[in-house]
């Protein structure tokens, strides 16, 4: 089943064309990196998906809901607002920065979205939420407040906070890049986990590595357009654009 069905989608700021025409699948279960040169359009078309961009023309599906599709003068339309904020919730996000709730702990940040956005009792949520917080190794945290954690813990409560409202797919944008190297590995690890999971992700990454291991396909982007994307093993042997070549030789 297809999970995520992006369809010719142009997005521009001003008279800037950031994603010129793009189309991808995610199917279910899959694990998709998104690679490429800084200012390609990677972050604005993971937030176009989930609507914290509106894109200006294409088709976007969502487990087979229409969150937008072309309207009638040829410009996207968006689904009406309860029923898209319900896809949009089938879709976690990861972000670069992490975005925890600083006034709040570990453990707090992980029940607030379930509590306040999906109402969810308690009850519920709290032993869930200990689950969570034990898979990516921060229960012995979960009283602190962010400010006293590293950004690879950081990230490992926002991977946490996000799985709690149970997505179907999840969407990271570069998620270690922010961090120090030495910390890296322990997102990874999350994410790595989440992928043997059969968690549908869609990753945008500079971890080459992680791109070769972890991802059933790799997608190419440079300049707003996808310009290859196969298997980690051939785009990574053999890439068949120049750029894509150029690229990868860069990132060595
Ligand atoms: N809100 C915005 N307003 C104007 N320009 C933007 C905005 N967001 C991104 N851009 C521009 O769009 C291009 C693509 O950005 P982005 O999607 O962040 O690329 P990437 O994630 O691949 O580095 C860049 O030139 C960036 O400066
Ligand atoms: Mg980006």
């Amino acid at each position: 089943m297809d999970m995520v069905v992006v369809r010719d989608v142009y997005k521009a700021f001003g008279q800037l064309e950031v994603l010129k025409g793009i189309s991808l699948t995610v199917e279910k279960g899959e694990v998709v990196a998104i690679i490429g040169p800084s200012g390609s359009g990677k972050s604005t078309l993971l937030r176009c998906l989930n609507r914290l961009e509106t894109m200006d023309r294409g088709i976007i599906e969502i487990e087979g809901e229409t969150l937008a599709a072309n309207g009638p003068d040829g410009k996207s339309l968006y689904a009406p607002e309860p029923q898209a904020r319900t896809i949009c919730r089938k879709m976690g996000m990861v972000f670069q920065s992490f975005n925890l709730f600083p006034h709040l702990t570990v453990f707090e940040n992980v029940i607030e979205a379930p509590l306040v956005v999906k109402g969810v009792q308690r009850s519920e949520i709290e032993p869930e939420a200990e689950e969570l917080l034990r898979k990516v190794g921060l229960f012995d945290k979960r009283n602190s407040y962010p400010s006293r954690l590293s950004g690879g813990q950081k990230q490992r409560v926002a991977i946490a906070r996000a799985l709690a409202m149970k997505p179907d797919i999840m969407l990271f944008d570069e998620p270690t890049s922010a961090l120090d190297p030495e910390l890296t590995g322990e997102v990874l690890k999350a994410m790595r986990q989440l992928a043997e999971e059969h968690m549908t992700m869609l990753v945008v990454t500079h971890e080459m590595a992680f791109a070769r291991e972890v991802a059933n396909r790799v997608i190419f982007m440079d300049d707003g357009e996808i310009v290859e994307e196969g298997k980690p093993s051939e785009i990574f042997s053999q890439p068949s654009h120049p750029r894509t070549q150029a690229f990868l030789k860069s990132m060595l």
